[in-house]
C-alpha cells in the first residue's frame, strides 16, 4: 500500500468505526493513482467492512487527460495529498451520540460517493444487556460481539460501571451504546422524588466520567416506571419486547429458543451480561438469528431507521416498522 492508500484508508476506517478496509483497485496499475481521485466509494456497512471500488468509465476519460495534460496526474496527486492532511487534522468532525454519524463520510465529499448501510426494508433486533458491567462475564461478550461483528446496547447500573470503568471504556470504543439502568437497580416507583433523581443522577455522573456523554438512554430497574421516573429521566425510557429470562434458566439452549420463540422485526431482546449462560448463548443466538434474515443494530438505531423520534420521558418497547 502506498502512503495515499494509507492515509486514504485510515481515514475512513476512522470516520466509519469500521474495523478492517479492504480497498479493491479494480484497474491496472497505471490507473490506480488517478481512480485515487475520481473513484468512487461504495461503504458496504452491511459488514462493517469498507468496500472502496473505482469507476471504470471515469478512470478512461482520465487516462484521455493524462495523454493531453501528462502534469495532471501530478497535481491531482498534490490535492488530494494536502485535502487528505486537511481532513485529518479536522478535529471538528461531529461526535455526537448519534450512531449514524460515525457513518457519514464527509471528506472529499465532491470526489467521494457514499451508500450508507442499507437496512431499510430489513428485519432487525436489537440486543440489550442489563445489570453490568461485570469484570467476571462482559469481557468474553464483547470478544464474542466483536468476533460476530454485532453492535449491542448496554443497560450499565452506575456501582458496576465504577468498578468496571474499563470495561465500559472498551464497550463505547468497540461500538457499543453505552445505557443507563440507574445505580444500584432499585425499585424507582417506590423511592422518593428525590430518592429516584439520585439513582438516576449517580449513574449519570458515573456513566458520563466513563464515557465523556450522558448516557442517551435509560431502563429503569424491572422496567417500572411511574410518574416522577418519566419526569426525573432526562432521556427516553427503553423496555423490551422480548424477554429471555436468561436469569431464570441460566441455560444458553434455552435462552436461544425463548428468544427465537418471540423475536420480531424491530424487537427489544433483553438479556444480562452477568450470566456466563447468557454470554454463552450469544453465538448460537446470533447466527440463529442471522440465519432467519435479521440484522443486528443498537436500539438508537433502530429508532432512528424506524422514524422514531426519541423523546425524553417516552417508553418504548419495540420498533415495529
Ligand atoms: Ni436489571
Amino acid at each position: 500500500m502506498s502512503l495515499l492508500d494509507r492515509l486514504f484508508s485510515k481515514e475512513i476506517q476512522r470516520r466509519t468505526g469500521a474495523h478492517a478496509i479492504h480497498i479493491y483497485i479494480e484497474d491496472e496499475k497505471n490507473a490506480r493513482k488517478r481512480s485515487r481521485s475520481l473513484g468512487s466509494i461504495a461503504l458496504n456497512e452491511a459488514s462493517k467492512h469498507t468496500r472502496i471500488t473505482t469507476k471504470q468509465e471515469k478512470i478512461s476519460f482520465l487516462r484521455r487527460l493524462d495523454i493531453r495534460f501528462p502534469w495532471l496526474k501530478l497535481a491531482a496527486v498534490l490535492v488530494i495529498g494536502i485535502i487528505a492532511i486537511l481532513n485529518l487534522c479536522d478535529v471538528t468532525v461531529p461526535r455526537a451520540n448519534d450512531p449514524f454519524d460515525k457513518i457519514k463520510i464527509a471528506p472529499m465529499a465532491h470526489h467521494v460517493r457514499v451508500t450508507e448501510r442499507i437496512l431499510t426494508g430489513k428485519k432487525l433486533v436489537a440486543l440489550t444487556f442489563d445489570d453490568g458491567p461485570s469484570n467476571l462475564t462482559t469481557p468474553r461478550l464483547l470478544d464474542v460481539l466483536h468476533e460476530k461483528d454485532v453492535h449491542a446496547t448496554f443497560f450499565m447500573l452506575g456501582y458496576m460501571a465504577r468498578a468496571n470503568t474499563d470495561i465500559v471504556k472498551r464497550a463505547k470504543k468497540e461500538g457499543h451504546i453505552i445505557a443507563s439502568h440507574t445505580m444500584y437497580h432499585k425499585n424507582l416507583p417506590t423511592l422518593s422524588y428525590d430518592g429516584i433523581k439520585n439513582e438516576v443522577n449517580e449513574a449519570n455522573s458515573i456513566l458520563k466520567n466513563a464515557t465523556g456523554q450522558n448516557p442517551a438512554l435509560i431502563r429503569p430497574p424491572y422496567g417500572n416506571i411511574n410518574d416522577n421516573v418519566r419526569k426525573i429521566a432526562n432521556t427516553p425510557l427503553i423496555l423490551w419486547s422480548v424477554d429471555t429470562r436468561d436469569w431464570e434458566s441460566k441455560n444458553p439452549q434455552s435462552i436461544v429458543s425463548v428468544a427465537m420463540s418471540q423475536v420480531h422485526d424491530g424487537a427489544i431482546i433483553l438479556m444480562h451480561d452477568i450470566y456466563s449462560t447468557s454470554v454463552d448463548a450469544i453465538p448460537n443466538l446470533v447466527d440463529t438469528l442471522r440465519k432467519n434474515g435479521y440484522e443486528f443494530v443498537t436500539v438508537p438505531e433502530l429508532a432512528k431507521i424506524r422514524g422514531v423520534n426519541l423523546t425524553k420521558g417516552n417508553i418504548y418497547y419495540n420498533f415495529r416498522p
